[in-house]
């Protein structure tokens, strides 16, 4: 198993990680485009990540360089990442930014994901980056929606519910920083999401 950068010729692969990894309700608009793959690789291919098994696609991670202020946490999917073309992409910026990553059901809870996050951290330091972060959706908060998203993020973070994303981040060695509501537009999160913070 190696992670690489992929290219416009693994939009196949790519493909059938997103239909299988973003199935409806999450609009299939938003499935990476053969433009939007161009996109990424022209503007940051180092940013642009794969996990391949014996030339089968398994899992991929696509990030961009941003100026990122502290203090104004608050942002949308759709302004960070200009609707998935990257044109927000800053080489002189002082963070990386997630946009997406996604493992294929069938190869999930085997360490992809945390792989996909170390080689973000190490593009981190071999940059000289101030930090990571990843707007994150609330993927379970359709199955707890007696608690308001904000609320429900609260327990997420403090451990005592479960969230198949959220979760796996904090196991990996993110951490939550701010709650970002309306943040994607995907029913199961109630539109929001939490900013995951790794630091150096
Ligand atoms: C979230 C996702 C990327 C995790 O990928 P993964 O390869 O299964 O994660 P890993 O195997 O590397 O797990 C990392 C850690 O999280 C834990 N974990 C993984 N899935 C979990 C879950 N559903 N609930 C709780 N913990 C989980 C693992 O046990 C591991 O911790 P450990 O090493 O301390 O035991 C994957 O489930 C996915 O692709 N989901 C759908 C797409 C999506 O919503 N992506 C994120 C938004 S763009």
């Amino acid at each position: 198993m190696i992670v690489r950068p992929y290219t416009v010729a693994d939009l196949p692969g790519l493909l059938t990680i997103q239909t299988e990894c973003f199935p409806p309700p999450f609009p299939p608009e938003l499935w990476w485009k053969r433009e939007q793959i161009a996109s990424h690789v022209d503007r940051f291919p180092a940013g642009a990540l794969c996990v391949e098994d014996q030339g089968a696609l398994l899992a991929s991670a696509t990030a961009l360089i941003i100026p990122f202020v502290p203090a104004h946490p608050h942002h949308t999917w759709e302004d960070v990442a200009d609707g998935g073309y990257l044109g927000t992409h800053r080489d002189e910026g002082n963070t990386l930014y997630g946009i997406d990553m996604a493992v294929r059901p069938a190869w999930r809870g085997r360490g992809l994901a945390r792989m996909l996050y170390q080689a973000r951290f190490d593009l981190v330091r071999r940059l000289g980056l101030d930090r990571f972060l990843a707007g994150s959706r609330l993927a379970g908060w359709h199955r707890h929606q007696y608690l308001t998203p904000e609320a429900y993020a609260v327990e997420v973070a403090a451990g005592r519910l479960v969230d198949p994303v959220i979760t796996p981040q904090m196991r990996a060695g993110l951490r939550p920083t701010a709650f970002l509501p309306g943040y994607i537009e995907d029913v199961e999160s109630g539109h929001a999401a939490l900013l995951m913070e790794w630091i150096p």
